[in-house]
């Protein structure tokens, strides 16, 4: 029997009002993602990209539909804040398109910071920062504060971050605008490495198109609504899909 997937999303919608009008940011949004799966999301602007990556991430309610994540219904507006928040504290990690370091803090002590927080002791969270970023090929970087590192190598302690709690679930949002393409290229790479090497689900939203190639799936948004699924194979072996 397979496993259920990690997340899945049920006619997920989620207006603003704007004046009169209600603006649909998602319309009516479902997909289903799996353990070990890189998952690209693409759509021109406004789109819907980062409001499904924020309801997925718990960070927005939907106004609508159902997040099931590992199995749990976590969207149900009576559900206490409580539980959500120590849900995404637990489960989840975020990658946003800006490092957002703390600026007076070492590469390690970032990541330590997030460990602290989640209530582990400040050796023990220094000693698996440490392992962490040696992990991401940041060994060399970690007593140095942001201002010393590269836009990719803030990226990765970004990164190193967002793994900290050892999320089943993590979602970046445009993680490598602020990269050159090289630099964007390692980081997808790593995206793809963490989803196999963790079993993690890790869903991107990326406008590079040179980096689609990673992706199991990418599903395009327009307007709030998935209008195309690309697969892997379909992209890779185009013969597969002729009978
Ligand atoms: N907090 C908000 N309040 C009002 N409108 C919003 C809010 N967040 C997003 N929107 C609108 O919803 C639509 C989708 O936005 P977004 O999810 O940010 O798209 P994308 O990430 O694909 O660029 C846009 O029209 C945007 O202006
Ligand atoms: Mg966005």
């Amino acid at each position: 029997m397979t496993a259920p997937p990690l997340l899945r999303v049920r006619d997920a919608a989620r207006y603003y009002p704007s004046g009169d009008t209600v603006v649909r940011a998602l319309d009516g949004v479902s997909l289903e993602a799996r353990a070990g799966e890189l998952v690209g999301i693409s759509g021109p602007s406004g789109s819907g990209k980062s409001t499904l990556l924020l309801i997925c991430g718990l960070l927005e309610p939907p106004s609508r539909g159902e997040i099931h994540i590992r199995g749990e219904l976590v969207s149900n507006a009576s559900a206490d804040l409580d539980r959500l928040r120590g849900f995404r504290r637990d489960h989840i990690g975020f990658v946003f398109q800006k490092a957002n370091l703390i600026p007076f803090l070492t590469a390690a002590e970032n990541v330590a910071i997030a460990l602290e927080i989640a209530d582990i002791a400040p050796a023990a969270a220094h000693g698996y920062a440490v392992e962490l970023l040696r992990t991401l090929g940041l060994g060399h970087r970690l007593d140095n504060r942001p201002a010393k590192l590269s836009g990719g190598e803030q990226q990765r302690v970004a990164i190193a971050r967002a793994l900290a709690n050892d999320p089943s679930l993590i979602l970046a949002d445009e993680p490598t605008a602020a990269l050159d393409s090289v630099r964007g290229r390692q980081v997808m790479e790593l995206f793809r490495r963490i989803a196999v090497e963790r079993n993690a689900c890790v869903m991107v939203v990326t406008h590079d198109p040179r980096s689609l190639d990673l992706f199991d799936r990418v599903l395009e948004l327009s307007d709030g609504r998935i209008v195309s699924e690309t697969t892997a194979r379909s992209r890779h072996r185009p013969e597969a899909i002729t009978e």
